[in-house]
């Protein structure tokens, strides 16, 4: 794993939306695998202030989105893809057309839903980045603790840390779901690169349990150890758990020195 730690949250983002625009860069037509929640919020709005500006387009871009409830429309304003069109895809040139959830509302059976979608990637020709949360219980996706490690999307049952976290975003009274339709963590596991961002305080247990601590189903993200192309992007608070943290420094500085040489260069882990 590739480890980068900034001083504050604005760091991180910024240096997320820069990974994102390398890979348009790279490749015009990419495939992208989005996460909802908090944390890339900020990410969006930087994405969408490059694109008005003209720097970036997502014109001949694919998404797929990690997770959406179940039990709600998609035209619920707490749907994720009422926030993905709210947060993002209103915003920027990309094709609605091109843009997939795993969404079972219009599905007689939400058990097809997760091979569909699964088909749908593969179509698209696999993801080339995906972006990460971490739950503080070390989820991805909706992948809570205990989800078997070569997971494929399906329906999940959200724990109760998952819905307490969660609940801010609902009102009182409000329907909160308590099951969705995740990417599976093997179907995560293929993306081709990934790109993980966590900030704060609350995160840094999850952090140090997902770096350094053994791979488990009990810390799902755990599992990014055992993929060759992950950077992990914090802030000093998310970074507070680490015990290798000197080292992680350390590697980023020669990894730029790297790059300055060599152009392009892609850390490995
Ligand atoms: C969202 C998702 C979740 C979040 C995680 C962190 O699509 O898949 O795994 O990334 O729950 O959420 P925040 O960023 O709200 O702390």
């Amino acid at each position: 794993m590739e480890v980068v730690i900034f001083k504050n949250a604005d760091k991180v983002t910024r240096r997320g939306a820069g990974l994102v625009a390398e890979m348009l860069g790279v490749k015009p037509n990419a495939v992208f695998g989005f996460a909802t929640g908090s944390t890339p919020i900020e990410l969006y709005r930087q994405l969408v202030d490059r694109h008005r500006k003209g720097e970036l387009s997502f014109r001949d871009t694919t998404s797929f989105n990690l997770d959406e409830y179940m039990g709600i429309a998609a035209d619920n304003p707490q749907s994720y893809r009422s926030y993905m069109n709210r947060e993002f895809f209103d915003h920027v040139d990309i094709d609605k057309n091109n843009t997939y959830l795993p969404a079972c509302e219009n599905s007689e059976n939400p058990q097809l839903v997760g091979p569909e979608y699964e088909a749908s990637i593969r179509r698209a020709g696999g993801i080339d980045l995906q972006i990460l949360g971490i739950g503080h219980n070390g989820h991805i996706g909706f992948n809570e603790p205990s989800s078997s490690l070569s997971s494929r999307t399906r329906v999940k049952t959200l724990t109760r840390r998952t819905l307490e976290d969660n609940s801010r975003m609902f009102s009182n009274g409000e329907f909160q779901p308590k099951l969705a339709i995740t990417m599976g963590i093997g179907t995560i596991m293929e993306a081709r690169r990934i790109l993980l961002l966590a900030t704060g305080k609350s995160k840094a247990d999850a952090v140090a349990a997902m770096v350094e601590g053994p791979l488990t189903a009990m810390c799902p993200a755990s599992i990014l150890q055992m993929h060759e192309r992950v950077t992990v992007l914090i802030d000093e608070d998310a970074a507070a758990g680490l015990k290798y943290r000197e080292y992680y420094d350390l590697a980023h500085r020669e990894n730029r020195a790297l790059k300055e040489r060599f152009g392009e260069f892609y850390a490995s882990g």
